[in-house]
């Protein structure tokens, strides 16, 4: 079962398990992670699912679509190569853990 490991941007991290297929997205919301909003629960829209991907987990994830790449010039946290929208990470199946990096702020 694949887990993503969530590091706040004080350092403490937590590491959720979840069944492959599901986002990073949901992962947070599900096990009360702190700093991912979800506003618009995953229809690209808001741009607070904001999250920086750890650089050895962004090599396993398939590259930005079109409208993720829109979607993220609206965040409110710094833009960074590694942005991606929590919602359109989907942890792949395996047992890798995604470590993701949670921002300052979403709104
Ligand atoms: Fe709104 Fe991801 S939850 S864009």
């Amino acid at each position: 079962m694949p887990q993503i490991r969530f590091v706040q941007p004080s350092g403490a991290a937590e590491v959720v398990d979840v069944p492959a297929g599901t986002s990073v997205m949901l992962a947070a919301i599900r096990n009360g992670v702190r700093g991912i909003e979800a506003e618009c629960g995953g229809c690209l829209d808001c741009a607070t699912c904001h999250v920086y991907v750890d650089e050895a987990s962004l090599a396993a994830l398939p590259p930005l679509g079109d409208q993720e790449e829109a979607v993220l010039a609206a965040v409110a946290a710094e833009r960074r190569p590694t942005s991606r929208l929590g919602c359109q990470v989907i942890a792949p199946a395996g047992t890798m853990t995604l470590t993701v990096h949670v921002p300052e702020r979403q709104l």
